[in-house]
């Protein structure tokens, strides 16, 4: 079914973007994954999935910097030729109260989150509309819809994100490119581990289903809406979260 397309997944090398560019590489989608310190994690992700027959490349670049997106598109046009799929996955936490958080703590937070999704979208989109198809996914937060203490600067960013794919979606809808969230609860990643365990056991406790989630059951609702059959879906968000916000 995937034969031939392309993903680009930004913060595709590591926790849920890595599950993401593992899962769509091993369905036979061509992957080229977006990362931006950590050089290691993506040459290690490359060289695994390749071992096993997939096609990755892996580009370095900041999503909130519009001259590395830029590029990014333009290396993987050169490797690929296409990009049938955006994955607009990576993010940051810096996570202060309100009252002791900085300009800066807010200004990061945002630059990458969303920021950061508008930039690397800008970036693919003119080719999308060429070719008259395109699957955009915004991987959002369940934060984005209930806030959380100590984490003003990622729910706002996160709550953007769904402003951005409904928009997008409906200027998109004539173009034959959809547009979708995807909010995931809390996954166990690296991200999930900077955490206190104290104030992790906590959140356990909350989610109905008792655990954290793992990466590859958010990769799996992605590579869901990249499907043909997912064509009719657009504009949607579609949580992962344990029934978290139920
Ligand atoms: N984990 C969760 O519980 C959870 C829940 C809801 C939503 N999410 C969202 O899911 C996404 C992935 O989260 P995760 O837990 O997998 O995080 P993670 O393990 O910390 O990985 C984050 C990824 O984003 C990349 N990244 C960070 N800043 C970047 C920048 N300026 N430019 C380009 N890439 C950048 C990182 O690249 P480097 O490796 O180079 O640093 C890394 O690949 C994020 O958007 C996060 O907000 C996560």
């Amino acid at each position: 079914m995937f034969e031939g397309q392309v993903a680009l997944v930004t913060g595709g090398t590591r926790g849920i973007g890595a599950a993401i560019t593992t899962m769509l590489a091993k369905s036979g989608v061509r992957v080229a994954a977006g990362y931006s310190r950590g050089q290691d994690a993506a040459e290690t992700l490359q060289k695994k999935l390749e071992a096993e027959g997939g096609a990755v490349s892996i580009h370095q670049g900041r999503v909130d910097a519009p001259d590395d997106c830029a590029r990014v598109v333009t290396e993987v046009m050169d490797r690929f030729g296409r990009v049938d799929y955006l994955i607009n996955n990576a993010g940051i936490t810096l996570d202060k109260t309100v009252r002791k958080m900085t300009h800066d703590d807010w200004q990061n937070v945002l630059n990458v989150n969303l920021f950061g999704a508008f930039c690397m979208t800008k970036s693919v989109l003119e080719h999308m509309i060429e070719r008259g198809s395109g699957r955009i996914v915004n991987i959002s937060s369940v934060i984005g819809e209930t806030g959380n203490v100590g984490q003003a600067n990622y729910a706002a960013s996160k709550a953007g994100l769904f402003g951005l794919t409904k928009s997008l979606a409906l200027e998109m809808a004539r173009r034959g490119i959809t547009v979708n969230t995807v909010a995931p609860g809390f996954i166990a990643t690296e991200m999930v581990g900077k955490i206190p365990q104290a104030a992790l056991d906590a959140v356990v406790e909350k989610i109905p289903l008792h655990r954290l989630g793992r990466p590859e059951e958010v990769a799996r609702v992605v590579r869901f809406l990249l499907e043909d059959d997912s064509g009719y879906i657009t504009g949607a968000v579609y949580t992962v979260n344990g029934g978290l916000d139920m």
